[in-house]
């Protein structure tokens, strides 16, 4: 091949499609030897809620609750009192959760230990936070009292995640002295309570006892979790993952990339309030549940969808490992194998962060990846001025155990004003550190249109 590119850990693959997800192949097998698909891994584990819905008039609330949970990147298990039940079927939260509902403390039809009886332990185990919503006075009772007499309130028991109940009942009910008194001591364990709203009660009295709005319960559940909120109004554009440039119809040249940086960074993103949209390179792993993602496969796809959706961005981060060069020409036919040797010309592709950096508004913020395996900090600086960019994020991928389809990094975040070396940790510690980077340019970039009368705040509020 006419190729003489010395990136070590981009891979030219002569591979048939056939073969599976190229990422997890191993370079030196030999070719035709392929290894099995690796299951997908989640990126940066989804944060799990318990959703516990129990007997009230506001129990179809909690459906709006859960879409708004997953709307913050959440994995929802639903489980519902039978007085639940009695207002909305398990059905529809089965159906909005895409999971079974626990309904029943010896079902165990369903989830981790489906056949025994100790599902409660399990489902304890794996979540990081317990939200009853609604919560009546006789689901507080038991929480308070520690009576493990039906599936949740053996959850509240089991669990030693954070608990955010809200309450929902008749005003009498809510003012009671055995209510205000349960209460009493859920506050004083430390569990999180969701204050009703006041105003017209189903059962036709008016006062204290309304379900809060579904928001404000989401948000005492990200404050609980101590999400911060700090990208809320910003739309991040989020690449990650290869390109992929065809030889023929069945073959092509690509990297190692398998998405998990971008992905985790997409992920992170939407827990801090932000709206994203992803554009991916072709990955073997779940994307998270971004606003809109956008399947790709070549370095011009890439461009194109980057490009169309640039000027809606706030802010830009472009993890992927996009393919420099591609051939010159794609043949049509497959290419017959013959006994000697084969030359493939390649041709530059797009730069799309050069493009982006040449095109840029004045509010927005771009952050670009850079793959190094010498010159490592040199190198990235000179892309942070050459592409017109905000920061730059720099991995040495000749280390083991890190960048390229691993489920860690290490890298350092390079600014005009400074950098910052973030040790090796998973990819969405190292995803935390871009979004802080970024939360911190944009802070600076107000403060000084502040400080110069621009309209860069009322330009970022119309993004919101
Ligand atoms: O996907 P993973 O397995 O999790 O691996 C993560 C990663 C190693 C791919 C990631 O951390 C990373 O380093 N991504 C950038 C890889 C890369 O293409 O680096 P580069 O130095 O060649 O490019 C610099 C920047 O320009 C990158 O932001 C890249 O997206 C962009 N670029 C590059 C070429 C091109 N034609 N267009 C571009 O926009």
């Amino acid at each position: 091949m006419g190729v003489s590119r010395s990136r070590a850990q981009e891979i030219y693959l002569w591979r048939n499609r056939s073969c599976g997800y190229y990422p997890f192949l191993d370079a030196s097998a030999p070719v035709g030897l392929v290894p099995a698909r690796r299951a997908s891994a989640p990126v940066g584990a989804a944060m799990k809620i318990a959703l516990g819905v129990t007997g009230g008039i506001a129990a179809y609330k909690a459906a709006e609750i859960l879409r708004q949970l997953q709307d913050r990147g959440a994995e929802v298990q639903v489980v519902m009192t039978r007085a639940a039940q009695e207002f909305v079927r398990p059905l529809t939260f089965a159906a909005l959760s895409g999971k079974n509902v626990i309904t029943e403390m010896f079902d165990g039809t369903s989830g981790p230990n489906a056949g025994s009886s100790v599902e409660h332990i399990g489902v304890a185990q794996s979540i990081d936070a317990l939200l009853v919503a609604p919560a009546t006075a006789d689901t507080l009772a038991k929480f308070a009292n520690g009576t493990a007499s039906d599936f949740l309130s053996t959850l509240y028991l089991a669990t030693t995640a954070p608990v955010i109940v809200a309450p929902a009942m008749n005003v009498n009910m809510w003012q009671h002295e055995a209510t205000q008194r349960n209460l009493d001591t859920l506050r004083r364990r430390g569990v999180r309570i969701v204050e009703p709203g006041s105003g017209y009660l189903a059962c036709g009295m008016i006062g204290a006892g309304r379900l809060a709005e579904p928001d404000q319960i989401v948000e005492a559940v990200m404050e609980t979790l101590g999400v911060a909120q700090d990208l809320k109004g910003e739309s991040i554009l989020v690449t990650a993952g290869p390109t992929l440039e065809p030889i023929d119809p069945v073959r092509f040249i690509g990297n190692r990339s398998s998405g998990k940086m971008g992905y985790a960074i997409a992920e992170a993103a939407i827990r801090r309030g932000a709206r994203v949209t992803l554009v991916s390179g072709p990955t073997a792993i779940n994307p998270p549940a971004v606003a809109e993602f956008v399947p790709v496969e070549t370095t011009q796809q890439m461009r194109d969808a980057v490009v169309v959706r640039f000027p809606d961005a706030s802010v830009v981060i472009k993890a992927a490992a996009v393919a420099d060069y591609r051939p010159r020409q794609t043949a049509s036919r497959k290419i017959k194998r013959a006994g000697n040797a084969l030359t493939l010309e390649m041709e530059p592709t797009a730069d799309i962060l050069a493009e982006l950096g040449a095109h840029r508004f004045e509010k927005q913020i771009l952050i670009g990846f850079a793959a190094e395996t010498e010159n490592v900090i040199e190198n990235a600086r000179g892309k942070l001025a050459a592409k017109h960019i905000d920061a730059i994020v720099v991995n040495d991928v000749s280390k083991p155990g890190i960048g390229f389809n691993s489920d860690r990094n290490a890298v350092t975040i390079i600014t005009a004003e400074d950098s910052l070396q973030v040790a090796e940790s998973s990819k969405f510690d190292v995803a935390q550190r871009v979004l802080d980077t970024v939360v911190r340019l944009r802070a600076a970039r107000l403060s000084s249109a502040q400080a110069s009368g621009s309209s860069i705040q009322l330009e970022k509020a119309e993004n919101k």
